[in-house]
């Protein structure tokens, strides 16, 4: 398919085009695809509702068009290249022949285990080519997966279950990183004792350590793959039947599952991966995101393996078994297109140059960014240090719910600006308003990031609550996608997301919800209220500053502290660990009640002698002493 654009004005064309005419623009897009049948409408959209459809009537599986349509042009060449933990340990390149056979071996094992198109599967695994397999192989039998991140706790997990009452957990039994071993099915053996729809969990020996399990329920994945065949005819599906459900949090209580769907979730993954990265055949390309994340979904699996990519999977951290890991694994596989997050980038940078000297890095095309706003010190120097002043840089704004890239470079064909996301792909219409809805035309403006007409891979709901789905995203600005974040475009037109607008705090580029963590706190008995705001972290972007009000009768505030936290990892995960806990007296609040978080914001961003006007708060002496305790906790 060529699909790819070369030029400046090529994007432009294309864009135009795109806007012009946006269902002649996808069709092309969508017709290099096979479909079981074609489908008789390109879209039909209303946000009020909201009802977007791309390619009705249409049938197709994913996974043809992954695999089965590879088998004869690209059987042989590496699908997945799996680098493990460990660099001493043996990696695993799948061709997309064998990946093909796995896939199709692990549907009929799922089929004889009761799953059948639309039941829900759980995925709770480490960084395992078997994850990938595992995620194809339910959109093979259609299956929907919620791939849940094995950071998560056995209470995240449950949650999770229980909201999509899934059928099916596949999981290992321990998760390698770096010098730790985690262990993953003791979790699901604590999460399962709060549900009851999971028939059958299948487990992978991984890490090799004891693991329960439980007759009639439990099962190893070695096991129930044995002697199973490895051919298997796809299950058709409607371009509207569900593919996915990943979980993400919001700014109001529990995280809600981001629905997308087969066609054009395929359509523009596969798009936007070629576009973006300008990924030739041949090419090495090496995303490091964990598949628990949408970005590991759509830019490991699905885009790359659609494009007929070969796509590399890293089961460990780029810090082991020292900061040269990362470069390392370039040098090995001749990386060409590396895609990574900030995060990394400002942890590595921490270290210097250093660790990068010894590796040659010269296959290095394309560098890409992704998940949180990338600084610019540390844009300069995964420019200079890693690309050489030779790699574009491709700053890839989006999110969970839209599927795939929505502001990026297309690599070496659009001029790129430090920190700047910069235009939109093709098909995209954004538009920048203003907090009383009004649409701010021209150029040089800032405001809140909207996009005002649909792309193929968006979401279609939130599994379960439609209403949410409406309320979260349509409501805001009637007629409009809200994206939650604030953005500002300057003079040349070009867009610099400027971060969430809303209760949502981005931390190592994972989102968090304030809510949600405030939740986890006060489950803490001693705990009376809290409040939770983000606060700029040297390395994670954010860090989570949590001011909590407790009962201290009888405890040292350091032990209470300790506990505290503990119970957010016990809750969400260890991501979710308050960086910074300070017990309080009170919390500043309005008249009504509502607290202001502005102020504790600005208290925790070290802006305390910038608060403005408080008298009218309620309770102006608890920012003093608010102020008081951030001090004396710096002593
Ligand atoms: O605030 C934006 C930030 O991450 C949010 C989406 O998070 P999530 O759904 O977890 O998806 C992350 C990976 C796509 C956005 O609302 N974000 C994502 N990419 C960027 C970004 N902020 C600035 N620049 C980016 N390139």
């Amino acid at each position: 398919m060529s699909d790819r654009i070369h030029s400046l004005s090529g994007y432009i064309y294309e864009y135009q085009k795109s806007v012009q005419a946006p269902e002649q623009f996808w069709a092309r897009i969508a017709d290099g695809f096979h479909w079981q049948k074609p489908y008789e409408k390109v879209l039909s959209w209303n946000f009020e509702k909201p009802d977007v459809k791309w390619f009705e009537g249409g049938q197709l599986n994913i996974t043809e068009n992954i695999l089965d349509r590879h088998l004869y042009t690209r059987g042989d060449q590496a699908a997945i290249i799996w680098e493990p933990n460990d660099p001493n340990e043996q990696n695993l390149i799948l061709t997309y022949r064998e990946l093909h056979a796995e896939v199709c071996r692990f549907a009929n094992a799922m089929k004889a285990q009761g799953i059948e198109k639309g039941d829900r599967v759980i995925i709770y695994m480490p960084m395992v080519p078997e994850a990938a397999v595992a995620m194809l192989a339910c959109a093979r039998v259609g299956a929907v997966h919620s791939v849940v991140f094995a950071g998560f706790s056995a209470s995240a997990l449950s949650d999770r279950i229980i909201d999509c009452q899934a059928k099916m957990v596949l999981t290992a039994d321990g998760n390698f990183r770096g010098k730790k071993s985690i262990p993953v099915k003791a979790l699901v053996d604590e999460a399962l004792e709060k549900c009851d729809s999971i028939t059958s969990v299948i487990t992978l020996k991984r890490t090799g350590e004891e693991v329960n399990m439980q007759a009639g329920r439990d099962y190893w994945w070695h096991e129930v793959i044995e002697g199973v065949s490895s051919e298997h005819k796809a299950e058709v599906m409607d371009a509207e039947d569900m593919l996915f459900i990943l979980y993400t949090s919001g700014s109001t209580g529990k995280p809600k599952g981001v629905v997308h769907t087969c066609g054009g979730y395929m359509v523009y993954t596969y798009y936007s991966f070629k576009n973006v990265f300008q990924y030739n055949q041949g090419d090495v390309y090496w995303c490091t995101a964990d598949i628990g994340w949408i970005t590991g979904h759509s830019y490991i699996v699905y885009g790359p393996l659609l494009a007929g990519a070969t796509s590399i999977m890293f089961e460990g951290v780029p810090t082991f078994p020292d900061p040269g890991r990362f470069w390392a694994i370039c040098e090995k596989y001749k990386v060409n297109q590396f895609y990574t997050a900030p995060t990394a980038i400002r942890a590595l940078q921490a270290y210097g140059t250093d660790p990068i000297a010894p590796y040659n890095l010269s296959s290095l095309k394309v560098l890409g960014t992704v998940g949180e706003p990338i600084n610019e010190e540390a844009w300069h120097w995964y420019h200079d240090h890693v690309g050489k002043g030779k790699c574009p840089i491709v700053d890839t704004w989006w999110q969970t719910e839209t599927g795939g890239i929505m502001i990026s470079p297309l690599a070496g064909v659009t001029p790129t600006k430090p920190a700047y996301a910069t235009m939109p792909l093709p098909g995209i219409q954004l538009a920048v308003l203003d907090n009383e809805g009004q649409e701010l035309k021209g150029n040089s403006v800032e405001g809140n990031l909207c996009i005002k007409f649909p792309w193929p891979s968006m979401l279609r709901t939130t599994y379960g609550d439609h209403e949410r789905c409406k309320q979260t995203y349509f409501s805001s600005f009637p007629g409009y996608y809200f994206t939650g974040d604030g953005v500002k475009r300057d003079e040349d037109g070009y867009y610099r997301i400027l971060g969430r607008v809303d209760d949502v705090i981005n931390v190592s580029g994972h989102r968090m919800g304030t809510a949600e963590v405030e939740n986890a706190i006060n489950e803490h008995p001693k705990v009376i209220e809290s409040a939770v705001v983000g606060y700029p972290h040297e390395i994670k972007g954010q860090g989570i500053f949590a001011y909590v009000i407790c009962d201290l009768e009888g405890r040292s505030e350091e032990s209470l502290t300790q506990e505290i936290k503990d119970t957010v990892t016990k809750i969400i995960g260890p991501i979710a660990k308050p960086d910074r806990l300070l017990i309080v007296s009170g919390l500043p609040k309005t008249r009504s009640g509502k607290i202001m978080r502005r102020i504790l914001r600005k208290i925790a961003s070290g802006e305390g002698d910038h608060l403005g006007d408080i008298s009218t708060l309620l309770n102006p002496e608890v920012v003093t002493s608010i102020q008081e305790a951030v001090h004396a906790s710096k002593a």
